[in-house]
């Protein structure tokens, strides 16, 4: 492998118009963290980029459904992503936004240099035009049937279903996502990347990369099989950076209201972000080093749908500019699911970062998505396997090896560390085990592999914990205390190593470590050197306090149950989906009936959920409603609700549910069921 002097990681630049989920936390920006911090303990040169991406379309769309503009949502969701992100402990060496001056320079002056380069070709045609809003209509601002698996709610970039790469002709129905209104054909002139003619290039270098994870290069092959078209790197849109106008001007064409693609524009953020961290920095130039020099390893980590811009379309800006290094990785992650289903914003699904922070620890979310990455595969988050890998893993193994150690120590040698004696066959495998694993878990860091690196992690705390069982401190402290003594100088040796090694995935818990050590920051700040326990005999540590303390069911139990209210829809997953108005017709197809609750019980093993019998005219239906916590089963016979009585039906904790009683919910959770103002017949319709 070629010896690089210095790297440079960059994390996708997340959309400023939503808060992040654990998703976003497992696909890119957990192991980039993970990765960055490995390389400060290896004392290698590193920088960590990123910043909100605020442009394009996604940002419109929240902006239209809040009704507000376009400003204020990036900047409430910058603030409060970037507050995550320090709260989560990834710590990036600078974090940007893509509404910058420096950013927006960044990305015309690259646009400008292409162009003189003669790398666009620019093309005149007829695209769709929303005729009501007044707009071109791009991207997910124009939805319709997928010509290729035919799922009616495709965007004009991307079906989510299937997965392909469209472009807005090619969808079928067009409707318009702002209006809902069926587009009209108008006139325009776009510039676009030639990626056709790019191709050979593209293949060439992709061919010299064949360590690349299998999956990503899978995606790149399939790209590449099916031929690279020429993209569209200008849009007609009132938001975003716009075309530099000498450009516009000569180009014979009216280029006002034009602005870059996002996906032009955005990747370029990690350039401008780097410059912004140069200029923080007082030496302004020196974002060139890592931007221009050959010696630089840039790593790019992703999740899985941004594989194409970051391993073919960026790389092919950067080609045709010729003046930037390359990626030498982009370790991109499969998707994660959440309790077996797909994650959905707009139905709420999802494990928010920002909520989460408030109820627990950063190191648990940490480890519980580092032990299961969807680096291979996808991958799944379940509330029960969290509360396992806390209470199993982080309490009972590595929060008890720490505690018990310094208990002992505190109790029978003043809190001072003993000082050594005599060592035997188990106490020498301790010894080697701290510097094979320091190895072992750094190789498997270096190769991306973090889920890896987190179970030989944990194997060596489980060694501890053994060790310490096998060592009976207890006992030989009244048979033989110079082993005693030896024991329990060797955990607190293990301890420092731990604390060493688990500083990319528990970095708040190896703070602790550091303070129950009694030593400053710096001395722990070096990985080659886990397993040189520098402590002299006599060292006075501080007492120890439990680490980690065990997460109760109940609290596992209401966030079990909060999605369990946000899961009753099926369908398939649209993220951001646009709010649009809908028409007379659409509101028909939800058949709205008075209904008599006949009978009602709790649910066993979901405190949220009730069994209820209702009454829709002459037939009967079972349905699971989430209402538990604000309706006794029993007062709810001889109720008269509304129902949707043509839902699919959907299968609820192994329950049939064939329909759904409609309440009113407030933000704070109060929930009031709707009933008719005066008793109806049974089956009557609502509308
Ligand atoms: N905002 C995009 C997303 O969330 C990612 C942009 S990555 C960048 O999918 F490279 F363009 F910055
Ligand atoms: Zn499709």
């Amino acid at each position: 492998m070629k010896k690089y002097k210095r790297t440079l990681v960059t994390s996708a630049l997340p959309y400023a118009n939503g808060p992040l989920h654990v998703g976003h936390v497992a696909g890119a920006y957990l192991p980039a963290d993970i990765y960055v911090r490995y390389c400060r303990l290896k004392k290698r040169e590193v920088v960590y980029i990123c910043g909100s991406d605020e442009n394009g379309v996604p940002i419109m769309l929240r902006a239209r459904a809040e009704g507000v503009g376009p400003q204020k949502i990036v900047d409430r969701y910058h603030t409060m992503i970037k507050d995550s992100f320090e709260k989560l402990g990834v710590i990036f060496d600078y974090y940007g936004r893509t509404s910058s001056k420096v950013h927006r320079e960044t990305s015309r002056e690259f646009f400008r240099e292409l162009d003189a380069k003669k790398q666009f070709i620019t093309k005149s045609d007829e695209q769709l035009y929303d005729p009501e809003a007044q707009l071109f209509l791009a991207d997910r601002f124009v939805f319709g049937e997928c010509p290729n698996c035919g799922y009616d709610h495709a965007y004009g970039d991307q079906c989510e279903k299937c997965g392909s790469s469209l472009s807005p002709d090619d969808l079928i129905n067009p409707k318009s996502s702002i209006t809902n209104a069926t587009p009209i054909k108008k006139k325009t002139t776009h510039w676009y990347l030639p990626l056709k003619k790019i191709q050979p290039k593209l293949e060439t270098w992709i061919n010299s990369h064949q360590d690349w994870r299998p999956n990503v290069l899978g995606q790149v092959k399939s790209w590449l099989d099916a031929g690279l078209h020429d993209r569209a790197v200008t849009r007609d849109l009132p938001w975003g950076v716009s075309v530099p106008e000498e450009i516009a001007g000569k180009a014979e064409v009216d280029a006002s209201g034009k602005v870059l693609y996002v996906w032009f524009d955005a990747p370029i953020g990690y350039i401008s972000a780097t410059k912004e961290w140069s200029q923080q920095q007082g030496d302004p130039e020196r974002w060139k080093k890592y931007w221009q020099d050959e010696d630089t390893r840039l790593i790019h980590f992703i999740g899985k749908d941004n594989i194409v811009f970051h391993c073919l379309i960026f790389p092919a800006m950067l080609m045709q500019h010729g003046d930037y290094v390359l990626p030498e990785n982009v370790p991109a992650n499969e998707f994660l699911n959440l309790e077996g289903q797909k994650l959905s914003t707009s139905r709420n699904y999802a494990v928010w970062l920002h909520e989460y922070l408030e109820k627990f620890d950063p190191d648990s979310l940490r480890y519980a998505l580092a032990s299961n990455m969807p680096e291979t595969k996808d991958a799944d988050f379940s509330w029960a396997e969290f509360q396992a890998r806390h209470n199993n893993e982080l309490a009972d193994i590595l929060g008890n090896f720490v505690n018990r150690t310094f208990t002992f120590i505190h109790k029978y040698f003043d809190g001072k560390l003993p000082a050594i004696g005599q060592l035997d066959a188990l106490d020498e495998e301790l010894i080697n085990r701290i510097s094979q694993s320091a190895d072992k878990i750094g190789a498997a860091i270096d190769a991306f592999q973090f889920k890896e690196a987190t179970r030989l992690f944990m194997d060596l705390a489980r060694f501890a914990n053994k060790y310490f069982n096998d060592k009976a401190p207890w006992k030989s402290r009244k048979e033989d205390i110079t082993a005693c003594a030896t024991a329990l100088h060797l955990c607190a040796k293990m301890t420092y190593a731990l604390g060493i090694l688990m500083q990319p995935i528990l970095p708040f818990t190896a703070r602790k470590i550091q303070q129950l050590l009694k030593i400053d920051e710096n001395s722990m700040q070096d990985w080659d050197n886990a397993s040189t326990f520098f402590l002299q005999p006599g060292h006075q540590f501080n007492q120890p306090e439990i680490i980690f303390a065990k997460i109760e069911d109940e609290k596992i139990q209401a966030e079990i149950d909060r999605l369990n209210a946000a899961t009753s829809a099926d369908d398939p997953e649209i993220e951001d989906a646009p709010e649009a108005p809908i028409a007379i017709d659409d509101f028909a197809k939800v058949n709205l009936r008075i209904a008599d609750v006949v009978a009602a019980e709790p649910m066993k093993g979901a405190k949220k959920l009730l069994k209820l019998q209702v009454q829709i005219g002459n037939e009967k239906r079972q349905v699971i409603a989430g209402i538990a916590h604000h309706y006794e089963a029993e007062e709810l016979v001889g109720k008269q609700v509304v129902v949707v009585a043509n839902l699919k039906p959907a299968k609820l904790r192994g329950e049939m549910s064939e329909g759904m009683i409609l309440a009113a919910v407030d933000n704070d959770g109060n929930l009031s069921l709707v009933s008719p103002e005066k008793a109806m017949p049974t089956g009557t319709t609502v509308r």
